[in-house]
């Protein structure tokens, strides 16, 4: 297992591209999915200093809080509800720019954003998924979505 992360990019898709191996390989010696989620949620922290980063599992008709970095969170979210129960129902990922434009957005703190979530899938089932806050506007785009879609398939 890696000692410590060496961050290394002049911009997003360097930092991700830098990022993937490492990750990659911490998780590849680990078969505890909390474990990966913890280990994958303080890389990505580390790595881009977001607001909010972690992951909600499901949990029966739930997402319930799992591995995180930032501050206190919602602990249960609803199916179809806010942006994380939204990209769980459509099994895709969703990016929103503006929280305070997408309807129904559960704000855990009034810091946040613009905001990303990732859905993780096993078995064409959503599992759990990944959720990044920003507390600046228009964060996240295509190169969060494609190298965020890639990180979590090491899970
Ligand atoms: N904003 C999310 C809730 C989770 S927190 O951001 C950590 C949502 O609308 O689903």
């Amino acid at each position: 297992m890696a000692e410590e992360l060496l961050i290394r990019g002049n911009d997003k898709q360097e930092l991700y591209e830098n990022l993937l191996p490492q990750v990659a390989s911490l998780v590849a010696g680990e078969s505890d999915l909390v474990a990966n989620m913890a280990n994958m949620a303080a890389a990505l922290k580390q790595t881009f200093g977001f607001f909010w980063v972690g992951f909600y599992r499901v949990v029966g008709d739930q997402l319930v809080l799992a591995p995180f970095q930032g501050p206190i969170a919602c602990s249960r979210i609803r199916y179809g509800k806010g942006v994380c129960g939204t990209a769980w129902k459509e099994a895709r990922t969703v990016i929103v720019p503006d929280v305070d434009a997408f309807p129904g957005h559960i704000a855990c703190s009034s810091a946040s954003r613009s905001e990303i979530v990732v859905p993780i899938m096993r078995e064409k089932q959503v599992i759990a998924v990944l959720d990044i806050d920003s507390d600046q506007l228009n964060s996240f785009d295509d190169t969060d979505q494609i190298y965020l879609e890639r990180l979590v398939a090491l899970l």
